[in-house]
Formats: structure tokens, sequence, C-alpha cells
């Protein structure tokens, strides 16, 4: 017997202020998926998560709804907990950072690292809404881009041109919350001294406990150097009072990880758990938080230091995740492809979208794409058509015509083909254990094929019908049905209810991985009554239908609120090569080029494309002087929206490559490339 592992595994804490969407379910299927693994494996695995509940977003939403936060949350977490319940996810503990434990951890956190001078204070310039009192955060300002022009863009960035700024740069600024003109004060806030702990992060960061992709990004994070973190936001605010401070209260994300030390807190007080063998420099647990790729500044850069500021132990890996895609795109909510938790469960059952996420996730952090029709198609040829259909062809043979009992004892050939399923049972292990569900599940399938290929060869309803061959019958259908028994134990973590369901028609009261390898001879089976029904494409039209009508109801609460303050994106979403081919490149030549007074990074360009003059304007002024670019050639997307400016109309974009700043690259004129050809 293998030593009894001590596992301790967390899920991002999910807003408190939003329903739960199936971009979110990524996450909280994958965790749960290797939670259940693990426990099936018989290891020790605490699986704990809460709401996320402080912060602007939440305070300003329960006022306009005209209620407390505390009423907010306490609604929201508990369809947060329903949702999550209806997908199968089974927490150990789910618990709120609005709780006792919470503060005291944040508290006592925070004191130490006061105590070991890595709190510092500095006063800071912060956009002020003067009519609400309050200061603002840079996603509750907006205005027009400084760099582009663009209207009603965020204070911290355009999602026209995609430049980013300070509010303090944007143009004509209005409050998102009052309307009012913000104004810039003063105010004092208290910073963590991130950099302090570089010699750690980086032995951590490059120490085997994150995703290379992951790793290599922070390397460059590194050599731009670790700006210290400003952890204090002024009243109002929903939060907790930072303690010796007036008024002052933890900014939203210094507590939302201490939220996992408090959700597992409660779990230790209800189950008389140690929590310092988890938590203690010297545990010999192993912790893990699965999180979106999105927030890995927070969880492997400020946490660890965190952690280890105040004298608790790291975590042993962080596993990020890519973002989901619907139908290749991001989520829509006018296509109804924004699609929440509870709307989808209206409609499907929870299990498809699991099995169909375990089909897509592996351990990199590529974005996932549910593609409605694969789905579809996945779900009925692999559960309905490959696993489920192996039950169905063989119980109703054992019930008729062998009183329910499987057979006893079974020849060679049959042994050879069990032992080779149970053979698996290892590497499909390893598979789940490294989170390469996708592999795992093809092996599965793999498996599933063979299984049918022999029901086909030994076909029990030719058998059934012929004189003196009710060994073979029997021995035909009590293999396949051992043998779809073991496709299950492999697919329990994906298939809780399923599972659940296969086990009761095998009058089994526990599967544990081991199950798999021993086979049941001699054993009664429950009558058969079907596990899964197809999926149609019109159940899932329905669903969509009803998803565009219900967040047409509720439009403004399935917004993500951006406390995010800073996006991991190494690569940008996927597109097909169709979408690519939609792009008209083409050789320019450059005919004028003109500062533009208004604009200091900007230049108006005259180009020749061949088939006219265009008027371009692009952010490259800070590598060319205007009268450099005259007579040199350019690539253009020639087919880009036109997009009306404050400086006149701009009707196309021009490429150039390099850092920026003073190298920005563009053609030389060359013989070879004339104005008008299109760039493959
Ligand atoms: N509250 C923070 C996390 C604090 S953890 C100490 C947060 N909340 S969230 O509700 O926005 O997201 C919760 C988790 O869901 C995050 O890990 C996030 O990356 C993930 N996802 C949210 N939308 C997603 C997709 N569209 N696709 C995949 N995962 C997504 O961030
Ligand atoms: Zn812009």
């Amino acid at each position: 017997m293998t030593q009894v592992r001590k596992i301790l595994i967390t899920s991002a804490l999910p807003y408190a202020n939003g329903p739960i969407h199936l971009g979110h379910l990524v996450e909280y299927i994958q965790t749960d998926i290797w939670s259940r693994f693990q426990k099936q494996r018989g290891h020790n695995c605490i699986y704990v998560c809460a709401d996320d509940a402080h912060g602007t977003p939440i305070m300003l939403r329960a006022q306009s709804e005209g209620i407390t936060p505390e009423q907010l949350i306490a609604r929201i977490s508990e369809e947060h907990q329903r949702d999550f319940a209806g997908f199968n996810i089974a927490f150990d503990q789910y618990h709120s950072t609005h709780s006792e434990e919470n503060r005291f951890y944040a508290s006592y956190i925070y004191n130490q690292l006061k105590a070991n001078n890595h709190i510092s204070r500095k006063t800071i310039k912060q956009a002020f809404d003067p009519e609400k009192q309050m200061f603002l955060p840079d996603r509750f300002i907006k205005g027009t881009c400084p760099k582009c022009g663009a209207e009603d863009q965020y204070g911290d960035n355009c999602e026209v041109c995609g430049a980013t700024y300070s509010p303090t740069e944007l143009k004509n600024p209005k409050s998102v919350v009052s309307g009012a003109t913000p104004i810039e004060k003063d105010s004092e806030h208290l910073f963590f001294e991130l950099g302090h702990f570089e010699p750690m992060l980086k032995d951590w960061t490059q120490g085997g406990h994150l995703q290379t992709q992951i790793a290599n990004k922070l390397s460059e994070w590194f050599e731009s150097g670790l700006q210290k973190w400003d952890i204090s936001r002024d009243a109002p605010y929903f939060g907790f009072e930072i303690p010796g401070e007036d008024n002052k209260f933890f900014y939203v994300w210094l507590d939302a990880p201490i939220g996992y030390l408090a959700s597992f807190k409660k779990y230790c007080d209800q189950h008389g758990i140690n929590f310092d063998d988890y938590w203690a420099k010297d545990s010999d647990a192993e912790l893990y938080h699965f999180i979106g790729k999105d927030i890995v500044y927070f969880h492997a850069l400020f946490f660890p230091a965190m952690l280890a500021g105040a004298g608790f132990r790291t975590p042993s890996a962080i596993f990020a995740h890519g973002f989901l895609t619907v139908d290749g795109a991001k989520m829509s909510k006018s296509r109804g492809t924004f699609i929440m938790a509870s709307t989808y469960l209206k409609h499907l059952n929870p299990e498809y979208l699991r099995y169909y996420f375990a089909t897509k996730l592996n351990s990199r952090i590529d974005d996932l794409d549910l593609n409605l029709d694969d789905f579809v198609q996945r779900v009925n040829s692999d559960l309905i058509g490959k696993v489920v259909n192996i039950a169905s062809r063989c119980a109703g043979f054992v019930t008729k015509r062998f009183d329910g009992q499987l057979n006893q004892a079974w020849s060679p050939e049959a042994q050879a083909l069990f032992q080779e399923f149970a053979d698996q049972g290892d590497s499909i292990a390893e598979l789940y254990e490294k989170r390469e569900y996708g592999q795992a599940m093809r092996e599965i399938m793999a498996l599933a094929d063979k299984a049918n290929e022999y029901i086909a060869e030994t076909a029990p309803w030719v058998l059934a019908k012929q004189e003196g061959k009710d060994a073979e019958l029997h021995e035909s259908v009590s293999l396949g049905l051992n043998l779809f028994r073991v496709l299950m134990i492999y697919l329990a973590p994906v298939l809780p209810e399923t599972t659940r369901k296969a086990r009761e028609f095998f009058n089994e009261p526990e599967w544990t991985w081991a199950s798999a390898s021993s086979p049941l001879f001699g054993h009664e089976i429950a009558p058969y009554q079907p596990l899964l029904t197809r999926l149609e494409m019109t159940q899932v039209e329905k669903m969509l239908d009803d998803s565009k009508q219900t967040l047409q109801a509720a439009a403004p609460a399935a917004e993500k609120p951006a406390t995010t303050e800073s996006v991991f994106d190494p690569i940008a979403a996927e597109i097909s090569i169709d979408d690519f081919a939609k792009i008209d490149l083409r050789i320019a030549k450059i005919v004028n080029a003109e500062a533009v007074p208004e604009a200091n990074k900007l230049l108006k360009l005259t180009l020749d494309i061949g088939l006219g003059e265009r008027q371009v304007f692009a952010g490259i002024k800070s590598a060319y002087e205007p009268e450099d670019l005259i007579g040199k050639l350019t690539v253009m997307v020639a087919n880009l929206a036109p997009r009306k400016m404050r400086f006149g109309l701009s009707e196309g974009m021009v490429l150039a490559a390099g850092p920026g700043g003073k190298d920005l690259f563009i053609l030389n004129p060359d013989e070879g490339a004339q104005p008008g050809m299109r760039v493959k």
C-alpha cells in the first residue's frame, strides 16, 4: 500500500457580486475532478473554497440594490453554493472572506509583516469623486482615451487602441458612480514591500512550483523589478479595517488569498484537525492552488511572499488554467454564449459539461473552447455510444436469462481482456495526477472501444437465440459488464452522479480506484435503468435562447468586476485560419507623414496602397521623425473598419514590430515590394 498523502487544495474564490458562469466552471470542475481522484486513490484530500466578498464593486452593487453588503453577499453565497452543488462540485468547506477566521488571519499576517518591517507608507494622489465622497478605482472612471481619442474608455486602459495609462491622463474623465468630474486628492497608503522578497521569490518561482509557461513569464517580471504593492484603501470600503489605522481597509486582494487559510481553519474547527499540520513552515502536507491565468501575479508573487514574511509555509504548487471561449469567441451576451451555471442546469445534465471539459483539460495554460457542435457530438459518441452502451447491451440478458447473476469464472481469453483493462489503471491514474485529463479520457475511450469490439465479436444477441450457448452468453455479458464497471471506476472523478448510479446497479457500497482490478464473479446486479440520455442540439439551442433572455433581464450582474490589477496573458485567444484569412494585409508606401499636435505619440500618415490613398493614424512617433518616413514602405491592415478619431478618420492600421519606444521597425523600400501587393 502506498503512503497516504495529506493534501489541501483550493480553487480561486469567486467574487460575491455576480453569478457563476461556464468560464468559472472550467476551474471548479478541474479542481473537483482532482479532489475526487485523490480521494478515490485513498489519499487524505481536503478541498476548500469561499466567496470573495470584499471590495468596491460589491459595496456599490449593494448600495444600488438598496441592501447592505452583508445581505448581498449572503444571497450570492447561497446562489453560488446552489450552482456548485448543481454541478456536483464537492467542496469539503465553502466559506466567505467576510468571516471572523479571515479577519483573524488577515490581521495576523499583516501584523507579522509590519513587525518584520515589510510594510511602508506613502502618500499618493488618487482620483476622488467629490459628490460621492470616495476614492475611485481606475475601473470606476471613464473618459476619452489620451492616446487615440476613443470615447467612453476605462481609467486604466483603452479597449480601442490597447493603450494603458493612469486615470489622471484620461481626457474629460467622469466618475462612473455619480457622473461627477473626479478631482485629485492625496491620501496616505500602506504598501507591502514585495522587493524585500526578491531572492526568496526568484528561488521559489524557479523551484518547480509553477508550470513552465508561467515560470518563464515570471522571469520577465523580475527583470522589470518588483514594485511595492498598495494594500490599503480608504473609507468608504467594504472590507476589514487595518489594525492600528484610522479608517483604512485592507485592499480586497490582500485578504482574498488569506481566505484559503480562513476556510481551512473553519474546516479544522469542525473536524478536529490541527491547522498547523498544514500551514506551519515545517508542514509535510501538500498544498495546491488551482487558479485562472489572469490571477497568477497574486498567487505566484504576493501570496507566497506574504506567507513567507509571516512565517507560514508556501504552496507546493500553483496550477493555472486557461480561459474558456464558446464557439471560438469570448463568451458573448448577445449571442447567448455567456452562459450562467444556473441557465445550463435548467436545460442540460451537468455530467456532460464535466466530461467535455475533462476531454479538453491538460496541465498547460492554453485557453479551451466549448464548441457546441463538438460538445453534442462528443457526449453522444463517447458517453452514450461507447460507455453506457456497453451496459445497456449486456444488462438485460443477465437479468432475464441468469437471474441477475454474473458468471462464476471465465475463460483465459476473457481473463486476459479483463486484465488488460485493469493494467491500464496505473497509467490513467498518472494522467489524472498530472492533470492531463484529456489524455486520460482518450485512454478510457480507447478501452471502451475495445469493450464494444468484444461485445460485437461475441454477439450476445446471436448467442441468446442459439441452443446450448448459455455458458458463452453468460461469459460475454458478464465480462461486458465487468469491463463497463472498470470504465466507470476510471471515469468516477469526472462523472460522479453517473458513477453513483452505476455502482448502485452493481449493488456495491463503495468504489475505490483499486476496486477496478478485482472483477465481480457470481455477483447479483440490480435491474438496469438508463444511466444517461442522448444530448440533442435542440436542447442546447433552447439553453442559448434562455441565456439571451436571462441576460437581458439581469444585464449588469453578470459582468466580471475588474479588481484584477494585473492581467497575465502570454498569448491572445487562438483564432482560426479563417479568421486570419479575413485580414487583408497590403504593402503601402508612406507618401506623407505629419505630427498630430494634440496627440504626443501619433503620426498622421498618408498611404498609397496602389488602389488609392488612405489616411491612418499610427502611434509610432516615438521611433520616427515624420520626414524620415516619407518614401518608406510599411505593411498595412487594409480592411480594418474606419474609425473616427478626434483628429480625423483613420482608415486602417500600420504594422510595426519591436519593443516600442525608439525601436519600432517598418520596411525600407525594396525593389520586390510594390504598393498594393498582398502580404502572405
Ligand atoms: N476573486 C478573484 C479570485 C480571488 S482568489 C484568492 C477572482 N474571482 S472571479 O470570480 O473573477 O474568478 C474566479 C476564478 O474563475 C478565477 O480563477 C478565474 O480565472 C476563473 N475564471 C473566470 N472566468 C473564466 C473563464 N472565462 N475561463 C476560465 N476561467 C475563468 O478572480
Ligand atoms: Zn485609445
